[in-house]
């Protein structure tokens, strides 16, 4: 059997409290402790089609795992493990979950999360590029004249927004955020962010791969300490482009979701969809395409392949 035959996986129910359903992530309690399973579902315009990627909560996982190890400035963090056959010897109900768990399952410090999005932009792009076509500044910050969609900003820049319970996110200013979380709270989420994401930047850089922006989402820990939690410069909480084929002046193309978005246009342009919810449904072509994607993404910056795959 190859990967290509492997179903995704979009469901996982295991015998253990279940604490909270994401888009993504199936949330479970593990004693004190959190389990966080990425399932391989894809979502866009926050809802969840009804096909799975395959792989794609691996590579979650593995990316979220590398950058963990690698970023200074991701320390404290909480990851405790992603052994699942240590998990599955403490815990033998989750054996028959074996295989389901493996690669894409984190034991996590359960934190309390600070409802702030730590939106960091290395270019123009999204509501950055739309806001500041329209005003000249992103959250506030003032930007020099004549960049481009698609262009690097002079220096990255701290964009927080917050998390809306329904919909999209909304971005708050800076001085927001102070009022919200206080001025000590709100530089050391600044501070953090861009830190972590100039060094992840310069190791994707090597690799191929711009990271055009990116949200990070901390927590406090047990001991009130400032947890990076959540997943980290992983291809759903960050635009990868491909360095390659960089070229602003309009949208670029995305490393993972391309093959979505051409199917998307083309069911719009046909006339089959009008751009709304319901989602049509996706091909195996597109399914197959994004998956092989996010396998690269993940083949690039760790240097090797995601293991079991080809
Ligand atoms: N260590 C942690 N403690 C508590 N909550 C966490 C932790 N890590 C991540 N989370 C939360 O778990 C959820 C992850 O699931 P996901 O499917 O990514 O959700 P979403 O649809 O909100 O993006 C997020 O709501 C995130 O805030
Ligand atoms: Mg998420």
């Amino acid at each position: 059997m190859t990967t290509r035959d492997i179903q995704a996986l979009t469901t996982v129910a295991l015998p253990l409290p279940h604490v909270s359903r994401g888009k993504v992530r199936e949330m479970f309690a593990l004693g004190d402790d959190l389990l966080l399973v990425a399932t391989d579902r894809l979502s866009a315009f926050d809802i969840v089609f009804e096909e799975g990627i395959p792989d794609k909560g691996r590579v979650l996982t593995g990316l979220s795992d590398f950058w963990f190890n690698r970023l200074d400035a991701a320390r404290p963090h909480h990851r405790i493990s992603t052994d699942v056959d240590a998990l599955v010897a403490e815990t033998p109900s989750l054996e028959p979950f074996r295989d389901a768990l493996a690669g894409r399952t984190m034991r996590c410090v359960r934190a309390r999360p600070i409802a702030v999005e730590c939106v960091v932009r290395g270019y123009l792009e999204g509501s950055g590029w739309r806001e500041y076509r329209d005003t000249g500044s992103v959250a506030g910050i003032r930007l020099p004249e004549g960049l481009r969609r698609g262009d690097e900003l002079p220096e990255p820049i701290f964009t927080p927004a917050t998390k809306a319970v329904e919909g999209h996110d909304v971005n708050i200013s800076c001085a927001e955020l102070e009022q919200r979380v206080g001025e000590s709270l709100a530089a050391r989420l600044r501070d953090r962010s861009l830190s972590l994401y100039r060094q992840g930047r310069e190791h994707a850089r090597d690799r191929g791969i711009l990271l055009a922006d990116t949200k990070f989402e901390f927590g406090w820990g047990p001991a009130e300490e400032l947890l990076l939690i959540d997943e980290v410069l992983t291809p759903d909480s960050s635009r990868f482009w491909d360095a390659d084929e960089w070229s602003p002046g309009g949208a670029q193309l995305s490393f993972d979701k391309q093959p979505i978005r051409d199917f998307l246009e083309a069911e719009r342009e046909a006339g089959r969809w009008n751009g709304a919810p319901p989602l049509p449904g996706l091909p195996d072509s597109a399914i197959e395409a994004t998956s092989e994607r996010y396998r690269e993404a993940y083949r690039r910056i760790v240097a090797r392949p995601l293991s079991g795959a080809d």
